[in-house]
């Protein structure tokens, strides 16, 4: 069971504590139900500067652009990490955001690996409260199937031309409201078995760089290309495991209903995967394995779905390896049965529906 336990001390207890004014609730005149996953500009974001080894006290601030040095180590040596949490209106009518302190947990860990400054976790936490609530009125209302979706980043900003990490950094949260990642919301996708790979055993797979991203690009491009949604990676030394994709990890069900999802040290450790493994276990009382997957196991599972803060939990329908197809039994038209109710579940604690067993909202009040 996973709980807000291993985070910094006093960092639930200082959300809880939070009690940031009255905020305006009128909100935007957006069409929320037919958003998509893309950038739209909102009011304000926060920004704090790291200078001389500390991060000054940050603001927020209505200036959407960012104005550094043409040697900066972000554009030189990509020196760069970001994350990525939701903020919801729940059926009663709260703000809420899902489980910031794992993003700040995980922040924490990708600035080590590097050599990036770590942001305090309670001042991350704090920075996107305040910039949730400095862009309430861009919060979907409850119903319309939208969310917030909220993205902190840090890149080094100071000049560097050896290779070696910058002396100054940026950190900065700005708000999007989105829509499904997947084109077609909940309609299955098909996936194609990657002839790249997007993690090295012993690199950065684990963490949120935004180099893993970048070399995701030719992959991406190509799998659409080829008609396909998204790309399967496999473990880079043998091909024979099952990773995750450019931007989820995979869950599967057996056909005796156990979830089953990939350990990997080159996978990213999702807070939807690790969420849905809780709701799993500890909602709907089922059997959980967090094991390696082999790639010739997968042709046995009954449902398969990508679990993501974008993705949510997105049903695959068909795999392809090579023009080989896995067609998983749950069909190309509708979502398995336990994936819904998965999906029923997570969404059902996001939007308050669902009694909120572990404490993982943190409401902007
Ligand atoms: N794996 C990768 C590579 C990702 O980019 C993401 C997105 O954040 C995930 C998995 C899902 O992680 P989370 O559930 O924390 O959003
Ligand atoms: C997320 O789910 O937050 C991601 O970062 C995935 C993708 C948008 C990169």
């Amino acid at each position: 069971m996973e709980r807000n336990s291993s985070c910094s001390a006093g960092i639930p207890e200082l959300a809880a504590n939070m009690r940031i004014g009255v905020h305006n609730m009128e909100k935007k005149n957006i069409d929320w139900s037919n958003l998509g996953f893309a950038y739209l500009d909102t009011d304000k974001r926060y920004v704090s500067n790291y200078k001389n080894g500390a991060w000054d006290d940050g603001v927020m601030t209505e200036d959407a652009t960012v104005t550094i040095s043409e040697c900066a180590g972000v554009l030189q040596y990509a020196q760069t990490c970001f994350e990525g949490m939701k903020a919801y209106t729940t059926e009663d009518g709260r703000t809420v955001v899902f489980r910031p302190d794992l993003n700040a947990r995980r922040m924490e860990d990708t600035a080590k690996r590097l050599e990036m400054p770590v942001f305090p976790q309670e001042r991350f936490i704090e920075a996107v409260v305040e910039t949730v609530k400095a862009n309430e009125a861009y919060v979907p209302p409850y119903g319309s199937g939208a969310s917030l979706y909220i993205r902190p980043y840090m890149f080094g900003s100071s000049a560097v031309i050896g290779v070696k990490p910058a002396e100054e950094y940026q950190f900065r949260v700005f708000t999007t409201p989105v829509g499904p990642y997947f084109k077609g919301g909940v309609k299955p996708l098909t996936l194609c078995v990657s002839d790249y790979d997007r993690a090295a055993p012993r690199g950065t797979g684990h963490i949120k760089a935004g180099l893993n991203y970048a070399m995701s690009l030719y992959p991406i491009v190509t799998a659409h290309e080829n008609g396909f949604d998204e790309n399967m990676y496999l473990d880079a030394a043998t091909r024979t495991k099952v990773e995750e994709t450019g931007g989820a990890n995979f869950l599967f069900v057996t056909k005796d209903n156990k979830v089953v999802t990939p350990k990997s040290d080159s996978i990213l450790p999702s807070i939807t995967r690790r969420s849905l493994v809780t709701v799993a276990s500890e909602y709907l009382g089922m059997e959980v394995e967090e094991r390696e997957v082999l790639f010739e196991e997968v042709a046995d599972f009954a449902e398969c779905g990508l679990c993501g803060t974008a993705a949510v939990i997105s049903p695959v329908g068909k795999i392809v390896d090579h023009g080989k197809e896995i067609c998983f039994p749950s069909g190309m038209s509708e979502m398995g049965p336990v994936t819904k109710k998965l999906y029923d579940t997570l969404t059902g604690i996001q939007l308050g529906r669902i009694e909120d067993k572990f404490g993982w909202l943190y409401e902007i009040k």
